[in-house]
């Protein structure tokens, strides 16, 4: 199944380190991350879930549930999470998805057969609080993936989603933003009391809502 931007993701039942879930009911009302890793005792991924345990703060500080997945059983996650607290000096401190029978890759479109048969690829997925797909990215095994980057990207959404701003290229928290095409100058009184830069009447510049500046 191929996943779109603004789609409900798909509901499942599964197996975690955490006990078993309901995955809407898991995510309540609040953002989540669901993001899949190649297999269990593999270098990279061991780097990526201890830094996803350093980040849980930034994860939790944002509203953001955490859950991982690969297609091992639930007692190779346990021993797998004794190696990744020894050598990244993290424990794992969110779920992780057993999902030995592919029940959950296959929903979610995580097996790339020309990649590899056997081991899901390098998914993420960004999930807002109606449950729509809010972004997802795929990377290949052999590349670990930036954790801070999608703590950006969350920053991003979750601004968009309360006041109306798109983040311009190399955004990061604090820097100004974009007044979306969508808003008149009419509203964008209303909004943002304290005035913007009009650079063309489509490029409008404004301090990011919610900062000393905003
Ligand atoms: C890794 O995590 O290092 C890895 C996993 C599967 C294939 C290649 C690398």
């Amino acid at each position: 199944m191929t996943l779109r931007l603004g789609d409900t993701v798909p509901d499942f039942t599964a197996e975690t380190t955490e006990g078993p879930i309901h995955f809407h009911e898991w995510l309540g009302d609040g953002w989540g991350v669901l993001f899949s890793h190649p297999k269990n005792f593999t270098p990279v991924c061991t780097t990526e879930l201890g830094e996803v345990a350093r980040l849980k703060p930034a994860f939790d500080a944002r509203g953001v549930k955490v859950i991982g997945l690969s297609v091992d059983e639930v007692k190779d996650h346990h021993a797998w999470a004794e190696d990744i607290a020894d050598t990244q000096g993290h424990a794992l401190n969110f779920p992780l998805i057993a999902d030995h029978d592919r029940k959950v890759s296959d929903l979610y479109g995580m097996i790339h057969p020309n990649a590899s048969d056997t081991m899901t690829v390098r998914s993420v997925f960004v999930i807002g609080p109606d449950k729509k797909l809010k972004l997802s990215l795929t990377y290949p095994a052999s590349t670990g993936r930036n954790f801070e980057e999608i703590l950006r990207v969350i920053d991003s959404l979750q601004l968009t989603a309360k006041h109306a701003v798109a983040t311009p290229v190399n955004w990061k928290h604090g820097d100004d933003v974009i007044i979306v095409p969508s808003v008149s100058d009419e509203a964008a009184k209303e909004k943002f009391p304290g005035g913007w830069k009009t650079v063309r009447p489509y490029l409008r510049i404004v301090a990011q809502p919610g900062t000393a500046k905003g």
